[in-house]
């Protein structure tokens, strides 16, 4: 029973729940003006401390066409936050006038500490470097739309694995599946957390490898999940200036690449896939925001226990 529940954390549901929103959302999918009444009457508040638009975007436009409505910030100044209101303040005002919330905040935590204060269910829409479990809904059924299936993958993820809060978030789902390896490519400086590796990988027996190079482990890969070198998380700009262009993903090197693998990106990117790899057939990363939309219409409909 999801109706009710806050999503803090991938792990905050089970594999029957994850397939339970898949499903609403390809019904979704399917024919759209069935549920173009779904949420009328019901309000969705975003609390965006930090820029956004796929996220909140799709969360809005998710709601829209659902037949709700939206109200919220995108620049937290621009409410009493700038009076210096706290976390547990900000979400006990808006859940006296919405029905359900979504937060992205900077500070690990912040939307956990929400959900402990909040009467209506909170989403968490990516809090520092720690969780962005929506995006992971969204890689998920993306995954599971164009390859049927979430196991027996060899996933590859490139880039920042150290603050990437959507790859945290996807080992931690893929692991639940059978049989997915992962590949983590990352310069030395921002290699995945110790704790994922030990307390995910390691604890569960996942396969897994380390590599600082794209080219040799191109022709193994399934799925190639690329990211974007985060300037925001770094504390000197020199070094982040320094590592930004590590990666780049290029038509030579989609020519090492298995015919039917796919590129996803949770977006947006920066420099680490050049343009041109956009006209690939396996290029499906604005597929991925596309079934963003759709996965949180499922999962917004689920928390308000609507029908
Ligand atoms: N993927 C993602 O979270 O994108 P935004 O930062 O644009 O929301």
């Amino acid at each position: 029973m999801l109706k009710g529940r806050h999503l803090i954390d991938p792990m905050d549901f089970s594999l029957d729940e994850f397939e339970e929103i898949f499903q609403l959302a390809n019904q979704i999918i399917e024919c759209p003006q069935e549920f173009s009444h779904l949420c009328q009457g019901k309000l969705l508040a975003t609390l965006f401390y930090e820029p956004s638009t796929r996220t909140r975007f799709s969360f809005e436009a998710a709601m829209l066409r659902l037949g709700g409505s939206v109200l919220g910030f995108s620049e937290p100044n621009s409410s009493s936050v700038a009076k210096g209101e706290s976390v547990a303040d900000t979400i006990r005002t808006v859940a006296c006038y919405a029905d359900i919330a979504v937060m992205r905040h900077p500070k690990e935590g912040a939307p956990k500490v929400a959900s402990i204060y909040s009467t209506i269910p909170v989403i968490n829409a990516g809090d520092g470097g720690h969780h962005h479990p929506t995006q992971t809904l969204t890689d998920l059924l993306t995954i599971k739309s164009i390859k049927n299936s979430l196991e027996n993958h060899v996933i590859g993820i490139c880039g920042d694995l150290k603050f990437g809060r959507t790859v945290h978030s996807l080992i931690k789902a893929l692991s639940r599946y059978k049989n997915n390896k992962f590949v983590l490519i990352s310069p030395k400086e921002l290699k995945i957390p110790e704790y994922i590796k030990k307390e995910i990988l390691q604890k569960n027996n996942i396969d897994f490898i380390e590599s600082e190079t794209m080219e040799e482990v191109m022709d193994k890969i399934d799925i190639l999940y690329m990211t974007r070198i985060q300037r925001e998380r770094f504390f000197s700009e020199e070094e982040y200036l320094r590592l930004k262009d590590s990666y780049i993903l290029d038509v030579d090197k989609m020519k090492k690449a298995k015919e039917d693998m796919i590129v996803l990106h949770p977006l947006p990117r920066v420099n680490e896939i050049a343009y041109e790899v956009d006209e690939d057939h396996r290029a499906c990363y604005f597929d991925q925001a596309k079934y963003g939309m759709y996965v949180r219409m499922a999962l917004i409909a689920k928390l308000l226990g609507v029908r």
